[in-house]
């Protein structure tokens, strides 16, 4: 299969609120939160002929924070995150990544260390369900 990785734009938004409300059913962004964040981060993605994992990224000059990444549901389970994760990775080879990631989602987790991420702390009652926050950090390779 022949990917393609690509950056996101405004143009993208009414995709990316579709992918939203695909993968986090109930805790998707609003078109708001998207639109702001385009107009102010980066996002990318990643598919065959269609996206099939996106990212929405916060870069600053000394690192990246991942904020969400997810792939269609049609799609999991096929190395798409990782690919995405390792492309992000090439873009922006000198800086740390970060990411929280709610302690019960396992898969997200384990996608997460596959490709170097390690835990730095917990953070007990983080997210607005009252659950517990892994904050975890990649070192770049160089
Ligand atoms: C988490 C998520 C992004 C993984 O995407 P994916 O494309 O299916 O992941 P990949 O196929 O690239 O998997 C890479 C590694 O992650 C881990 N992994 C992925 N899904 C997993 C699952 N359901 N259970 C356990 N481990 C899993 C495995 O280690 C896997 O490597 P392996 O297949 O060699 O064992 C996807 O499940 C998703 O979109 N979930 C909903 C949104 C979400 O929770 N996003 C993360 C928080 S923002």
């Amino acid at each position: 299969m022949s990917l393609s990785f690509r950056r996101l734009g405004e143009e993208d938004l009414p995709e990316i609120q579709t992918w939203e409300h695909l993968c986090f059913p109930s805790e998707e962004w609003t078109d708001k939160m998207i639109q702001t964040h385009l107009e102010f981060h980066v996002a990318f993605a990643i598919g065959d002929q269609t996206t099939q994992c996106y990212a929405l990224v916060c870069e600053t000059p000394w690192e990246i924070e991942i904020f969400r990444i997810a792939t269609l549901p049609n799609y999991r389970k096929l190395g798409l995150a990782k690919q995405l994760l390792e492309k992000l990775f090439s873009e922006f080879p000198k800086k740390e990544f970060f990411l929280e990631v709610k302690e019960s989602n396992l898969p997200a987790i384990k996608l997460y260390e596959s490709v170097g991420f390690m835990e730095l702390e917990r953070r007990k009652n983080y997210y607005p369900d009252g659950s517990t926050a892994v904050l975890m950090k990649r070192n770049p390779i160089e």
